[in-house]
C-alpha cells in the first residue's frame, strides 16, 4: 500500500524548494533524511522556552530540560522495546556508538588470536573500528560473503563462528544493496556458541519495526539524522548486563559518581557512558521525529518504500544501458544502487542535479563491496516516506536523457 505522500510532503518545508526552477526531488535518504516541521518547531520551542543544561540545575528550566531529555530516552526505549531505558545510551551517531563498543567492550574482551566476524557488505563505520581493534590486539577479522544478488551466504556460518570468535558485528540493512539481512538467523547461531552480536541498524531503524528483545541482539546502533531527526545524536542500545560490565568510554563530567585526586567511581547507567554536555535539543528533536514516524507507522513506510524500489527496478530492467545491484524487491528496503554504462557515477549525479534530482554517487562508504563487484563507484537512489512514484518517473526520464546526452 502506498502512503499519501502528497499529504506527508506538506509537513516537510524543504520539499517546497526549487532547484534551477525545478522542484527538488530528494532521493538521498540513505545518506540523510529531511526534517518535518514538527521536529523543527519542537527544537525551536525547546530553545525558546526550556533550554538549560541537564542533570545539574535545580531551577525550573533546568528541570524541564532534564525531563525532556529523559523523556526522549524513554521514547527511544519504547520505540525499540528495550527492557529498561537504562539500556539506551545517547551518542553522536552510529559511528560513535560502534566506536564506543570498540573501546569499552572490545578492548576488554578481545585478545590476541581472537576473531571478529563481519560481513562483506559493511559500511566503513562497522569495518574500520574493528580493523583498528584487531590491529591493536592482534585479532583477526573474518567475513560472511555475499552472493551475486547481494544476499549473505550463510552456508559457511557454522565454520565461520569458531571458539575464537568474540563478536559478530553486521549491518541489519545494507546501505548499498538495500538487502534486509537475516539477522535473527545469525544471532541464533552466534548465541548458540555464546557469541554476542552487534547490529549496525543505521538503515534499519528508520524504515523497519525493530524490537531488540525479539531480536535478542546484544548491541544495536543507529543515527537520528537518517530517521527525520537532527544530526549530532544517535543511539547505542546494549543489554544492561553487558553495559554494567563495560568500562567507561569518555571520561569527564556526568559519567562519574565520586572523584578523588587519584581515582573515580562511575555513574549508574546510562550516565556512565554520557560524559560531558550532551546533544540536548537534538535528543528532544529525535523524540519528535519518532513521534512523527509512529503516527504514520513503520510498516506502512516500509511497504511504501519497497513499492517505490520495486517500480524503480521494473523501469531499470527495461534500460539496457543500466545495471543495478542487490536482491529482489521483497528482500530489500527502499534503495537501489546502479550504474549507467560508460558514464561515471559523479557525471550521472551532476546531470541529475540539473533536473533538481539529488542522488548519491560514489562508494557509499562500502569500498570493499564495490571492489568485489569490480566497481569503483555507483549511483544510489534511496527513498523515504515522502517520495512519490512521480519522482521515480522524473529520475527515469532524467537517466534516459543522461544516456542520450553522453552518447551524442
Ligand atoms: C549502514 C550504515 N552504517 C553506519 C553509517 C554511519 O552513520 P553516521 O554517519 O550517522 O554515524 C551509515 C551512514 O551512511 C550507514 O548507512
Amino acid at each position: 500500500m502506498l502512503l499519501e505522500a502528497q499529504k506527508i510532503r506538506a509537513d516537510f518545508p524543504i520539499l517546497k524548494r526549487q532547484i534551477g526552477g525545478k522542484p527538488l526531488v530528494y532521493l538521498d535518504n540513505a545518506a540523510s533524511s529531511q526534517k518535518p516541521q514538527s521536529v523543527l518547531l519542537t527544537m525551536n520551542a525547546f530553545y525558546q522556552v526550556s533550554y538549560a543544561n541537564i542533570h545539574r540545575g535545580v531551577y525550573t528550566i533546568a528541570e524541564e530540560a532534564t525531563e525532556l531529555y529523559e523523556k526522549a530516552r524513554e521514547t527511544v526505549a519504547n520505540f525499540l522495546n528495550t527492557k529498561t531505558h537504562r539500556e539506551i545510551i545517547f551518542t553522536r551517531g552510529t559511528t560513535e556508538a560502534i566506536n564506543l563498543v570498540r573501546f569499552s567492550w572490545g578492548r576488554k574482551n578481545v585478545q590476541s588470536g581472537d576473531e571478529i566476524l563481519l560481513t562483506e557488505m559493511e559500511h566503513h563505520s562497522n569495518l574500520v573500528p574493528w580493523q583498528l581493534l584487531a590491529q591493536e590486539k592482534g585479532a583477526k577479522l573474518k567475513f560472511i560473503p555475499f552472493d551475486s544478488q547481494g544476499k549473505l551466504v550463510l552456508d559457511q556460518l557454522d565454520s565461520l563462528l569458531t571458539d575464537k570468535t568474540k563478536l559478530v558485528a553486521m549491518n541489519f540493512v545494507s546501505n548499498t544493496f538495500g538487502t534486509i539481512n537475516p539477522v535473527e538467523k545469525v544471532i541464533a547461531k552466534a548465541h548458540a556458541k555464546g557469541i554476542p552480536v552487534l547490529l549496525d541498524a543505521a538503515q534499519a531503524v528508520p524504515h523497519l519495526t525493530v524490537d531488540v528483545q525479539k531480536l535478542d541482539c546484544d548491541f544495536l546502533a543507529f543515527s537520528s539524522h537518517k530517521m527525520l531527526g537532527p544530526t549530532g545524536i544517535g543511539v547505542l542500545y546494549a543489554k544492561e548486563k553487558i553495559l554494567e560490565a563495560m568500562d567507561p568510554f569518555l571520561g569527564g563530567g556526568e559519567m562519574i559518581k565520586e572523584v578523588h585526586w587519584d581515582h573515580s567511581t562511575w555513574n549508574d547507567l546510562p550516565g556512565k557512558f554520557e560524559a560531558g554536555t550532551q546533544s540536548i535539543a537534538e535528543a528532544v528533536g529525535l523524540k519528535a521525529a519518532i513521534d512523527y514516524l509512529k503516527t504514520i507507522g513503520l510498516e506502512k513506510i516500509h511497504d511504501h518504500e519497497q513499492a517505490l524500489a520495486r517500480y524503480t527496478m521494473e523501469q531499470f530492467s527495461e534500460m539496457k544501458e543500466l545495471t543495478f545491484y542487490g536482491p529482489p524487491p521483497k528482500d530489500r528496503c527502499g534503495l537501489v544502487a546502479f550504474n549507467l554504462q560508460g558514464i561515471h557515477p559523479h557525471d550521472v549525479a551532476a546531470v541529475l542535479d540539473r533536473s533538481g534530482i539529488c542522488v548519491r554517487a560514489g562508494h557509499h562508504c562500502t569500498q570493499p563491496l564495490h571492489r568485489k563487484l569490480g566497481l569503483e563507484a555507483s549511483v544510489r537512489a534511496s527513498y523515504y516516506l515522502y517520495n512519490t512514484k512521480e519522482e521515480v518517473d522524473l529520475l527515469i526520464d532524467a537517466l534516459k536523457e543522461t544516456t542520450r546526452f553522453f552518447k551524442k
